[in-house]
């Protein structure tokens, strides 16, 4: 787990065209969620294509903490086996989430439905994050919290005996604050509501009903997504299979968009329409974007997308659009910095409180390099294509999608760009450079480091 490791700084350059055929590894918020649920599902639930990286690592440490018996059987291939909703037991360490986001929070909904304590923890940048809230609707439930001024971590939650279901209005649009509370009201008497004005990535909902849960999704005439669980189910183990992550697959998207001359297929791509904005809004870019072998696995819509490199035109991408993009607007920025004429990005007030206030930290890397570039309160435009690109350091904020963007960025500049750091990309995408170097990206270590 990455706290005040030593800073790595890498460079990336121009070289020749990008080419090749790669799959990027499963899907992060799946595999996070296949490791809690099966924690509470009594027998034993099989998963294959699992992230084995740092965020999901940590997972699979606070389940074990928790009680569940989690075994790595090979590359990808994980057992777990579950101690049933409600069979959670008091960990006997603090549970060290790292940099993860989505695995402190959705373990807090976890957790909160147990009579049990744990004290949650993590690196610089989880610590500053909020987490009110997931702990505003846990009190509402009946969770006991000891947590800093703020609502940060490190903190100490306390489910009660009988948690209380709640009806909970998502105040913004986020996954990770409706799962929390599903997870919680898992283990409440009755049926828990979370009602969702702007929908989000919907895999809890999916997998909890894959899982036998009796959860009901209805979406009414103000487009707001009403989602019922009925608490105490007994989960049923399941054989998951996590498709390739869309968040880190659009890394290679976009180079294969910007480097001259680039031909790349990425296979295997969770295409769940919740999680395709950004392919939506490379195509309206003017984006040569297809969809291969497009099919099911598991429920969800995968297919191999097949990029070649052209001209890009700036847009302007709808507010509605952000949760469907929320992470990839770090490499949508770079797609812009090279398209002609202006894009204009709103609705990013969630990107302030990401792993970095990535508004900022995405704007701060395009002006060091040369792009035009306005910074809104939940805004960016950018210009693009004026001028050279390139020549600038890049503080990663220990934000690994920033340092990654930004080395795509090196690879189609006129000059290299730097990132001050690349050990968080471990925390979701280990072999990011390896699999980049395999298409004929050129990383250099830089000479002053
Ligand atoms: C996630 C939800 C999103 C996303 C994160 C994964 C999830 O966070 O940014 O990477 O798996 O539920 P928010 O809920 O904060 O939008």
């Amino acid at each position: 787990m990455i706290h005040s490791a030593e800073l790595k700084p890498l460079s990336s350059v121009a070289g020749g065209p990008l080419q090749g055929r790669i799959r990027v590894p499963g899907d992060k918020s799946i595999s996070h969620r296949s490791l809690m649920f099966g924690a509470v599902t009594i027998g034993e639930t099989s998963i294959e294509g699992l992230l084995e990286a740092d965020d999901v690592l940590g997972t699979a440490d606070a389940m074990r903490a928790l009680g569940a018996s989690v075994t790595r059987l090979g590359q990808g291939s994980w057992r777990v086996g579950g101690l049933g909703v409600g069979g959670l037991l008091e960990p006997a360490k603090v549970l060290d989430f790292g940099n993860a986001g989505t695995g402190s929070r959705l373990t807090m909904g976890l957790v909160g439905g147990h009579n049990i304590a744990a004290t949650f923890v993590g690196d610089a940048s989880l610590s500053r994050r909020p987490m009110g809230r997931i702990l505003d609707p846990l009190r509402r439930m009946g969770v006991d919290v000891v947590a800093r001024a703020g609502d940060r971590i490190p903190l100490t939650l306390k489910g009660p005996e009988t948690l209380v279901p709640i009806t909970y209005r998502v105040p913004m649009a986020s996954a990770q604050v409706k799962s929390a509370v599903l997870l919680a009201g898992l283990n409440a008497p009755g049926v828990t509501t979370v009602i969702e004005p702007i929908a989000t990535r919907d895999h809890t909902e999916r997998m909890l009903e894959g899982f036998g849960a009796a959860i009901e999704v209805i979406v009414d005439d103000n487009g707001e997504r009403i989602i019922r669980l009925e608490g105490r189910p007994d989960l049923k183990p399941q054989a998951v299979i996590v498709p390739g992550d869309p968040s880190s697959a659009a890394f290679a998207i976009v180079a294969g968009l910007i480097v001259p001359g680039s031909d790349v297929v990425v296979e295997n791509v969770l295409l769940n329409p919740l999680r395709t904005g950004l392919l939506t809004t490379l195509i309206e870019m003017g984006a040569d974007l297809s969809i291969e072998n497009e099919r099911l696995s598991g429920g969800e819509r995968i297919g191999d997308v097949h990029v070649r490199f052209g001209r890009l035109k700036g847009v302007a991408v709808p507010a509605e659009r952000a949760p469907s993009m929320i992470d990839e607007y770090p490499i949508l920025a770079v797609a812009a910095a090279f398209a002609d004429g202006e894009t204009v990005m709103d609705g990013l007030e969630e990107l302030r409180v990401k792993e970095s206030d990535r508004l900022s930290a995405v704007a701060h890397g395009l002006s060091v390099n040369g792009v035009t570039v306005k910074e809104g309160a939940a805004s960016l435009t950018i210009t693009g294509a004026a001028g050279r690109i390139g020549g600038g350091t890049v503080p990663t904020h220990l934000d690994h999608r920033i340092a990654m963007s930004f080395l795509v960025m090196g690879l189609a500049g006129s000059e290299p760009v730097t990132v001050d750091d690349t050990a968080t990309i471990a925390t979701s995408f280990p072999n990011f450079l390896s699999l980049m170097q395999g298409l004929g990206a050129v990383f250099e270590v830089p000479k002053a480091a």
